[in-house]
């Protein structure tokens, strides 16, 4: 995000864009005829698995989702470059098994989970958000996952707990990106426990009903949409409560720009990118960006009180 894009082009052509009946038609007959590891080493997009039991939820959007190629292939997860269409091409060789995520800090039975048990955890729930990007694009994600606050339940916070930090993976052996001194590696972002625990932040596994690619945050990955997608933490190996705010990447990086808090709000613009309107990928025309993306009935009452210019 440190880089500048320019706003007026429109990151991928409708063209580009395939339906998604047709891109599982594709992917379905790339696994009928065998080509599965073939394809494997070419785009890391072929590796998703189908999920069991998802239940629907109330707190989804009735927006429609965008395209599952969009959100497969634009995305932003530098420890594979800084280019949009860099994860996809360049996690081929990231491995998500076998991974875990260690849950501890300030709680009573802290706790290592593993990816393969969290899969079980049926049903999961589909939690279609809506996702504002600080860089003024915007999605819609039929995520596959859990509340964050179902996991921190189990390892039973204490009173003193008052944030949650996440760290993300770091391999330097299987991510290029480490190579470029954009961030302070690893990836690190926070949450008060208060956004930890609201029932929007999720948890997510998948996306449209399979296990989530590299380029998307395999094999977990936070997702807070009321907050710039760069809150949502992807390829997590750690989530700790503490007493203190925790340092975050892009907060390190340009303190200036990336607060703690991260809300998307119209009238606070980023110093490089207007926050009133963003472009939703698959459309033309700019839409207006909502307080809290939309979301300002379920959390606005978390920020009573607080001057969200000063806490940006
Ligand atoms: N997580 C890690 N570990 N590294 C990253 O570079 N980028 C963030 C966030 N999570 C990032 C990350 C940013 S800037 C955005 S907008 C979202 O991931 C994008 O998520 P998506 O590609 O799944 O849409």
């Amino acid at each position: 995000m440190l880089i500048r894009i320019n706003q007026d082009a429109h990151p991928i052509a409708p063209s580009e864009i395939t339906p998604e009946s047709l891109y599982r038609g594709r992917r379905n007959f790339i696994r009928a005829a065998g080509l599965g590891a073939a394809a494997l080493a070419v785009s890391p997009a072929f590796a998703a698995a189908k999920l069991g039991a998802i239940q629907k939820s109330p707190l989804s959007s009735t927006e429609a989702p965008t395209a599952l190629k969009s959100v497969i292939s634009y995305n932003n997860f530098y420890e594979f470059g800084t280019g949009k269409e860099d994860p996809a091409r360049n996690a081929g060789r990231f491995k998500t098994r076998p991974w875990t995520v260690r849950v501890d800090g300030l709680c009573a039975k802290p706790r290592t989970f593993a990816i393969d048990d969290l899969l079980k955890l049926a049903p999961l729930e589909e939690r279609i958000y809506r996702m504002r990007c600080v860089e003024g694009w915007s999605m819609v994600i039929p995520w596959n996952g859990f509340p964050l606050a179902s996991l921190l339940k189990q390892v039973e916070p204490l009173g003193s707990a008052k944030f949650v930090e996440f760290v993300t993976a770091a391999d330097r052996a299987t991510m290029p990106g480490l190579a470029l001194p954009v961030l302070d590696w690893p990836y690190t972002e926070g949450l008060r426990i208060d956004e930890a625990m609201h029932p929007l932040t999720i948890l997510a596994l998948g996306l449209y009903g399979e296990e989530l690619l590299a380029q998307n945050g395999a094999p977990l990955r936070l997702v807070v949409p009321w907050k710039y997608g760069f809150k949502g933490a992807k390829s997590l190996v750690s989530i700790r409560l503490t007493d203190k705010q925790p340092a975050t990447a892009w907060n390190i990086a340009a303190p200036n720009e990336y607060g703690f808090y991260s809300n998307v709000n119209p009238e606070v613009d980023h110093p490089r990118w207007s926050q009133a309107s963003e472009r939703r990928i698959g459309e033309f025309t700019k839409r207006k960006t909502l307080p809290f993306n939309g979301y300002a009935d379920h959390v606005a009452r978390l920020y009573a009180g607080m001057d969200l210019r000063k806490f940006y």
